[in-house]
């Protein structure tokens, strides 16, 4: 299974302080040599993270495969079709969320979602949308012309127990039937350390997106050296 690393919480905190550091081109480029085989970005209504000129970068840097996540909105096709990542993926957005919070409803938008589509393909951009994982969501992506589906496992990050059991197997038994239409299948949202083992049981999904999670983690595991660091200067200045 390959892992595509999203980089979005990167700028929120560089955007903490307004500044240039850190930045998430540089952390693509780590996890591109750590071995991700993709970075996703989502370029929000709102650009309370990544930025327009982070895009831009991110396209110039990025040698595996740019996954620019984004709302159906014309603004955003016309910046997807100008920047060609190697593929987009369609979210839901709304502007008080925290994060995305569903499946994009296929169901309601189906018209304009394949009208929106329709110019991704001659441009070679794969498509990718981000569904709950349920029969009708995958026959309607079929149906719209999507490559891929990114089956939401926000529900299952969240729940414990036999309840986490249960939604497991329904997204297991959403990625064998994706797969058996001919879509693509790959799967995100709040996997993390914790609650990843459970997916290398399901070989119909050939990628995991993982932003908030690992960079938590890197946080915690390099500000002992962060720390360490400042302390060596500090102590070679003797001040
Ligand atoms: N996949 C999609 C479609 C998302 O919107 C997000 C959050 O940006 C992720 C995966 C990654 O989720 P998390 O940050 O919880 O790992």
């Amino acid at each position: 299974m390959r892992l595509a690393v999203n980089i979005d919480h990167i700028a929120t905190l560089r955007n903490a302080r307004g500044e240039q550091e850190p930045d998430p081109v540089a952390a693509a480029l780590l996890a591109e040599r750590c071995g991700a085989a993709g970075i996703v970005c989502h370029l929000r209504e709102d650009r309370r993270h990544i930025k327009d000129n982070d895009l831009a970068r991110l396209r110039q840097a990025v040698t595996t495969k740019l996954d620019l996540e984004m709302a159906m909105t014309t603004e955003l096709q016309q910046i997807a079709l100008k920047t060609r990542p190697e593929l987009i993926t369609l979210v839901p957005e709304k502007r008080e969320e925290l994060t995305t919070e569903g499946g994009f409803d296929i169901a309601r938008h189906f018209a304009v979602l394949v009208e929106f589509l329709k110019p991704f393909k001659p441009a070679g951009i794969e498509v990718s949308l981000f569904i709950e994982p349920a029969k009708k969501a995958i026959d309607l992506s079929a149906e719209a012309g999507a490559d891929i589906v990114e089956l939401h496992t926000g529900l299952y990050a969240l729940k414990q127990g036999n309840e986490q059991a249960l939604e497991l197997k329904r997204i297991r038994e959403a990625a064998v039937y994706a797969k058996s239409v001919g879509l693509k299948v790959v799967a995100g949202h709040g996997l993390n350390y914790l609650n990843i083992a459970p997916f290398s049981d399901i070989p119909e999904i050939e990628e995991v997106s993982i932003g908030h999670a690992i960079i938590a983690r890197a946080v915690m595991t390099g500000l002992e050296e962060a720390v360490r660091e400042m302390l060596r200067i500090m102590s070679a200045l003797a001040i």
